[in-house]
């Protein structure tokens, strides 16, 4: 990778970290944590650890005399995460064949990033591998589209205005909603005592403009769609009409996720 493309995935990773970070990812690394059962003294795990939150949230839990390692795709996102802790091991390297040996982590957590692998029963394979016996996994996925109908709404508005790429940039994030076949993946994969437990959560973006601009500038970038200003500013100025029916005053909505667990005993 060039300087120059280093550059700008740090600077996407950086609007991640401060836009996406507070709205939405960061309420789900205490509850991730604490279903992964993280003991001070554990060696954890951190897979598509993005900018880290969930790592950092470990690190907290496991004390000094713990271990905390992150392995993310993206070298700007480990970056920005270096910057935020440089006492965590952060490495690049897929979830599809994560650089640690067998049998090193007593847990292994993930947060919204099972949903972008190319191949996620080969990471869950992975996950497997690198847990020791008795060894505790947690993983966490978004809801259905249909359970959270303000990005349902904007999704639509994608389509309409900027076509199907655009729209399914947006979806992705959502198309392991459904808890049974999440649960059967993971089971599949060889974890004993699978549960999937459905929570609530809140999405909470300063405005609805706020929110979209994110999503258009930050997110679809990340996905490899840009948009023109002028669909940028046409997406804007509808979006506020067309959201305000599915979000509270403060411009605050429900974006509920499942969280499984399982547990390595074979
Ligand atoms: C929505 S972010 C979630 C990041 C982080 N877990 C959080 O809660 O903020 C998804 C992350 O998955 C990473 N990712 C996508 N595909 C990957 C793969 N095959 N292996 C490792 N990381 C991957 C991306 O680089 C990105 O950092």
């Amino acid at each position: 990778m060039s300087d120059s493309d280093l550059q700008t995935q740090i600077i996407a990773a950086r609007a991640y970290e401060e836009s996406f970070v507070p709205a939405l990812f960061g309420q789900w690394a205490p509850r991730v944590a604490a279903l992964a059962q993280i003991q001070p003294g554990n060696h954890v795990l951190d897979v598509a650890c993005g900018t880290g939150v969930l790592a950092r949230e470990a690190v907290s839990r496991v004390e000094t005399s713990g271990f905390v390692a992150g392995v993310d795709a993206s070298p700007g996102m480990l970056a920005v995460a270096a910057e935020l802790a440089p006492l965590i091991e952060w490495r690049e390297g897929t979830a599809e064949a994560l650089p640690y040996n067998d049998q090193r982590f007593d847990a292994v957590v993930s947060q919204f990033g099972l949903m972008f692998f190319n191949d996620p029963d080969q990471a869950l394979n992975e996950m497997l591998r690198v847990l020791k016996k008795d060894g505790r996994l947690a993983v966490a996925v978004w809801a259905s589209l249909e359970s959270v109908p303000a990005y349902a709404a904007e999704v639509e508005l994608l389509e309409r205005l900027a076509g199907k790429l655009a729209a399914d940039a947006l979806r992705a994030p959502f198309v392991l909603g459904s808890p049974d076949e999440l649960a059967q993946r993971i089971a599949n994969a060889g974890f004993d005592e699978v549960k999937v437990t459905t929570h609530a959560g809140m999405a909470r973006f300063p405005t609805i403009r706020f929110m979209v601009e994110a999503d258009l500038r930050g997110w679809l970038p990340l996905m490899g769609v840009n948009l023109t200003e002028d669909q940028i500013e046409q997406i804007l100025h509808e979006a506020e009409h067309v959201l305000r029916n599915y979000v509270n005053a403060d411009a605050s909505f429900e974006l509920g996720a499942h969280i499984c667990t399982g547990t390595k005993h074979r």
